[in-house]
């Protein structure tokens, strides 16, 4: 990769770890992924008070670019040098095993193209946001889901104070331990986008409509990054059902 590409994404991703949600480590992390056009994004480390929740800024990033239906990532670029849990982790993920490009860039040598200024974002409405639009939405995210082992998928839909709306899914990984759930990637989606003020998520379980509710872990790190949302569960033909997050985790742990 030419010298002048990788300082430039590295300003980028740098820029981005400060994003990075780290009350309990002080480490902030971000991963910055290019994709075939030119375009890129980024995920960054959320922490959480109960410790193995935490978002790792590989995870976020892999998830948010799966969640829009884009794995022609030819690049990932660090905060600081490459962990060799994330190259572990690359192997068994969409985007594969890569090359080590540099100390903290990791790519497809061959086919790196410039970096343009354009941030893959959210998407964002003009006007309010009603509640079928934002079920219609999660629904539909549910396409990019990727569920070889339980065939179930889960869309999910984060709506900010501005109305930028992003999606999740989830993406199964060979390493369980390793996938975030459809709540959690949209979460890590937002805030690696820099959003801090989350009103609402919609939630789609199309294989479950009247029963579905949203995990334990997913509750967790909901209560964590954003307690005083709106979580709104699809309910297929009946009304969505609708929560405030704190109210689905009573008793919270924190620290
Ligand atoms: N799943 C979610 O995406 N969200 C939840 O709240 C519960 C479960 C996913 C994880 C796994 O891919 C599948 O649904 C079955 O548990």
């Amino acid at each position: 990769m030419e010298k002048s590409i990788a300082n430039r994404l590295r300003r980028r991703v740098r820029a981005a770890a400060l994003r990075s949600r780290v009350p309990y480590s002080d480490h902030p992390r971000a991963a910055l992924a290019l994709m075939s056009d030119g375009r890129w994004m980024c995920g960054v480390r959320i922490e959480n008070a109960s410790y193995p929740l935490v978002i790792p800024a590989l995870s976020a990033v892999l998830a948010s670019a799966n969640s829009i239906g884009r794995q022609d990532i030819t690049a990932l670029v660090f905060s600081d040098s490459v962990k060799l849990e994330e190259k572990t982790m690359l192997q068994q993920s969409f985007a594969g095993p890569m090359e080590q490009l540099a100390d903290d860039i990791l790519g497809h040598s061959g086919s790196i193209n410039e970096p343009g200024d354009e941030l893959i974002t959210g998407r964002h409405f003009p006007d309010e946001l009603d509640t079928a639009t934002g079920i219609r939405l999660a629904r539909k995210a549910t396409q990019h889901a990727y569920t070889p082992e339980s065939d179930f998928p889960v869309g999910a839909l984060v709506v900010t104070r501005d109305q930028t709306c992003y999606q999740g899914v989830n993406v199964e990984h060979g390493d369980w331990t390793q996938m975030l759930c459809a709540e959690r990637a949209a979460i890590a989606a937002a805030v690696g986008a820099g959003e801090t003020n989350i009103q609402y998520i919609y939630v789609s379980c199309p294989k479950a409509p009247a029963t579905a509710t949203p995990c334990g872990a997913c509750r967790q790190v909901l209560c964590e990054i954003a307690p005083e949302a709106i979580l709104c569960m699809d309910r297929g033909e009946q009304t969505a059902e609708c929560f405030r997050t704190s109210e689905l985790l009573p008793m919270a742990f924190s620290l």
